[in-house]
């Protein structure tokens, strides 16, 4: 059975409007509050697989949103690889060391084994209607965190980009192993792409993502696949052709107009886009003002309500509960 969000994404089906946000689980919530009290903070988390599980179906259980997102971090690829990681609370990674790249398969997937369980855990207690989500941080944006580094002018192009190309297989294999465990809908979260100028922008994120993503449509033709190129403007187009036909869809980060993608993004579904702050505040005109707009602009086009970043964590809970009524009852009007 097709859930909502894959006949979406994987079938162009229009008007369906299933609804997750990023970071839906987090610390805007209550009951995401207090099991980080009775953590020893993110990891032991993350690495627990009842209490991801348990925190992944939060959001669910609270808004009865249509996907889940399996509760884990981008940077348990580096953490796997043998990079210390610490988060405090911001993520702090140990000095980069290049042979962590010859880790073999068995060590990284030993290390990544809480994540593949809180996934099997998490699909025995999701609806069949509803999608499970799995992820991993692009090659760049995940480098750019190893390295401690920003500026992909300053470091040396051979070498970055051999690095890029191991980290191209580490996320093929995270993501093929979560869409074993039961992930039926992956993204891919190029959060920094945005810092890539135009001389970078192919070989650090168009075309490791257009491998990742060729890859996995071949080895999981039905898994939905979902690209988040964050603030990269009109080179979303370009984007959407380097990974052409395996990617279903683009997640967009409010930065071009959507005259400019109905114009230019034809064959890919589109995710996102509602700015997060009109969450804060918890203000019902302002929930709406930045919602009904896009969703009219949306109407016969296979569109993912979505933001276009995670859930700001000062974010009422009453704003998320408001943002999903209003799109249950466009919803309802819009089939009638
Ligand atoms: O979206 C979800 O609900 C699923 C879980 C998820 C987390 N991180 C949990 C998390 C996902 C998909 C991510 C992805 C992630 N992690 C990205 C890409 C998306 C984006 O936001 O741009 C990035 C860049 C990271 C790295 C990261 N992890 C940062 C920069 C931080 C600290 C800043 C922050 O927002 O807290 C984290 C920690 C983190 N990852 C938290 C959560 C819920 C906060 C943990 C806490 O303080 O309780």
């Amino acid at each position: 059975m097709r859930t909502l969000l894959q006949r979406t994404i994987i079938d162009k089906e229009p008007n369906l409007y299933p609804i997750w946000l990023m970071r839906q689980a987090g610390r805007y919530m209550p009951e995401y509050m207090a099991i980080k009290k009775a953590s020893k903070g993110f990891l032991d988390m993350a690495l627990d697989p009842v209490k991801a599980s348990d925190i992944t179906m939060q959001p669910i259980n609270a808004f009865d949103m249509d996907a889940a997102i399996i509760f884990s971090d981008i940077l348990i690829i580096p953490y796997a690889l043998g990079q210390g990681l610490d988060y405090t609370p911001a993520p702090k990674l140990d000095l980069f060391d290049p042979k962590i790249f010859d880790t073999d398969l068995e060590t990284f997937f030993k290390k990544c084994e809480p994540v593949y369980e809180a996934i099997r855990k998490t699909r025995q207690q999701l609806d069949p209607s509803k999608s499970l989500i799995g992820f991993v941080g692009a090659p760049w944006t995940l480098y750019r965190y190893m390295k401690g580094n920003n500026d992909v002018a300053s470091m040396d192009p051979f070498t970055s980009r051999e690095h890029i190309q191991s980290l191209v297989k580490f996320c093929v294999e995270h993501l093929s192993k979560q869409i074993e465990a039961g992930c039926d809908c992956v993204q891919v979260f190029d959060s920094w792409a945005g810092d890539l100028g135009e001389d970078f922008i192919i070989d650090y994120c168009f075309d490791p993502t257009a491998q990742i993503v060729s890859e996995i449509k071949t080895r999981h033709p039905d898994v939905g696949i979902i690209g988040f190129p964050r603030l990269i403007g009109r080179e979303v187009k370009n984007f959407s052709a380097w990974c052409d036909p395996y990617l279903d869809c683009v997640s967009l980060s409010g930065d071009v107009p959507v005259k400019f993608l109905y114009k230019h993004l034809g064959t890919v579904a589109l995710q996102g886009g509602i700015d997060p702050e009109a969450l804060l505040g918890y203000d019902r005109e302002a929930i709406m003002n930045a919602t009904l707009p896009i969703l009219r602009q949306m109407q016969d086009m296979a569109y993912v309500v979505n933001l276009s970043h995670g859930v700001i964590k000062e974010t009422p809970v009453d704003s998320v509960a408001f943002l999903v009524e209003v799109i249950k009852r466009f919803r309802k009007q819009s089939r009638n």
